[in-house]
């Protein structure tokens, strides 16, 4: 039953303000196809300016975006585009430019920092002296920052040697900027000269910026009279957007401001998820808002587990492959957001300590942490998943007896009759009173060999009542087990 929600499963989730809300109601607005909408223009042509380029272009999404300008370039069916082999317009964008536009991808090893290396990008550009068995190279495109790489930014040297590069060849430079703005701000280098190399650019506004939907496609007042059109037969003229660039408008005066911020918060986060033992974060290469987590083999929490967890806390993230996840940075994350999630991971972690190997005979069922309270510990029983366990443990030590043992009535008497749940079914119910031993070196594996015996390892839960003592013992390394303890004396 999560009180609060923090979420980071992209900077695209963010929800419009009050002032993008008012923008919106109050546009000046008309026939965009027609090319009449006044907003729309205005927010074109900033874009343009900031961008430093001729003119630009609304378009409905930065996939869109990237497939306009891709095709503008690659007019002639059958040509070529160097990318990057980890590039979302290569992996995340269903493969449009082939489907849809007959153009063939090469791709090139992206490093881990988002770049290619130069001499990598030059050999894959074909010798047009073969052109009657190869395709013909018409672009190189570059994503600023780099998504899959943890949002790592592509510096303005790199970029100017790439646009070097094309202009060698004749080739054209497309930069995928859904997050140029967050590149900007964390390289210091205004985004008219981070891009200064390229013939296009597509940037998001419905990411960092915030705004609800949109990016916007720039280059030269030709390359965009071209892309108006294919914007067209692709379905993507709209006609009073007005409504939509009002609010990118207001993202861009309110929100640029903020990356710096969400860049730092990303750090914090990622220093601090760190710390936590089963976890790393190469918090180093957190260069703006993407936040990669792994967590560590040998860790007793999968990946699935963590984020079901996270989620009953109201904190959502993205899985991403089988032992890592993603925590995306926006402005509607706060540092006592980023504070809280730290604080449920540390606790999550805790509870399911790595060097124990005992412990893992609980892991079948739920495991409901630390609570410093019976009332945070009873807000946990009700949302209780599985819902219907056969059998609870109550870990606690003396000082947390009667907290315990008050949960304990009030689970077994009191909670059907104030919130007509049943949570456990009569003819289940069991419960394992461990709290009233001082805490014994052997209790996990006692608890597990219990639980092991009477409830076949199904539909337990865990509940672990917050002592700095019960703390340490869940996150520590447990002596031996002393094969001199009588079992059974536990068992009530
Ligand atoms: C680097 C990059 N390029 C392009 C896109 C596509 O943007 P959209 O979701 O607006 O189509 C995304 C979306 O996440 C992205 O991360």
């Amino acid at each position: 039953m999560a009180v609060r929600t923090v979420d980071f499963r992209s900077d695209t989730v963010t929800k419009p303000t009050e002032s993008m809300r008012n923008a919106m109601a109050n546009a000046e607005v008309d026939d965009d196809v027609l090319g009449y909408d006044p907003t729309a223009q205005r927010l074109e042509a900033e874009m343009a300016r900031i961008m430093g380029k001729e003119a630009g272009l609304f378009v409905p999404s930065g996939t869109m975006g990237n497939l306009i300008c891709l095709l503008t370039h690659c007019q002639i069916r059958g040509s070529e585009v160097i990318l990057g082999d980890n590039s979302h317009i290569h992996v995340y964008e269903n493969g449009g430019i082939s489907t849809i536009g007959g153009v063939h991808p090469r791709t090139v090893k992206n490093n881990e920092d988002g770049t290619m290396d130069l001499h990598l990008i030059e050999a894959a550009i074909r010798d047009s002296s073969f052109e009657i068995l190869y395709p013909t190279t018409r672009l190189i495109c570059l994503e600023n920052s780099h998504a899959r790489s943890g949002g790592r930014c592509l510096t303005v040297e790199y970029t100017d040697k790439v646009g070097e590069l094309a202009k060698k060849y004749g080739l054209k430079l497309h930069i995928d900027g859904a997050r140029i703005f967050n590149a900007s701000v964390a390289l210091g280098v205004p985004v008219h000269r981070l891009v200064q190399a390229a013939d296009s650019v597509s940037a998001c506004l419905s990411k960092g910026l915030g705004a609800p939907a949109g990016s916007v496609i720039v280059g030269s007042k030709s390359f965009i009279a071209r892309a108006k059109i294919l914007r067209k037969t692709l379905g993507g003229g709209m006609r009073q957007i007005g409504v939509l660039c009002a609010a990118a408008s207001v993202a861009l005066q309110e929100n640029l401001v903020k990356l710096e911020g969400d860049h730092r918060k990303a750090k914090l986060l990622a220093e601090e998820l760190n710390k936590i033992k089963g976890l790393k974060v190469d918090s180093a290469a957190v260069e703006t808002n993407i936040v990669y987590c792994h967590i560590l083999k040998g860790s007793k929490v999968s990946r699935t587990h963590l984020c079901k967890i996270l989620e009953q806390h109201g904190i959502l993230v993205l899985p991403e492959g089988p032992m890592r996840i993603r925590f995306v940075i926006h402005h509607q994350i706060s540092e006592s957001d980023v504070h809280y999630t730290v604080s449920c991971l540390q606790q999550t972690l805790a509870g399911e300590a790595e060097e124990n190997g005992d412990i893992k005979h609980l892991m079948n069922g739920c495991i409901l942490g630390y609570r410093h309270s019976i009332d945070s510990l009873v807000l946990d029983v009700i949302s209780m998943d599985p819902p219907d366990p056969k059998a609870i443990l109550l870990l606690g030590d003396s000082p947390n007896t009667t907290a315990l043992f008050q949960l304990y009535r009030f689970i077994t008497f009191s909670l059907p009759a104030v919130c007509d749940k049943h949570i456990f079914s009569q003819d289940t119910i069991a419960f394992l009173e461990l709290f009233s031993f001082p805490i014994h070196r052997n209790i996990l594996y006692v608890a597990s060999i219990i639980f092991n015996t009477f409830f076949g390892n199904r539909n337990i839960c865990a509940l672990y009542d917050y002592t700095p003592k019960i703390t340490d013992f869940m996150s520590c390394n447990l002596p031996e087990y002393d094969s001199s303890f009588d079992v059974q004396q536990l068992i009530l």
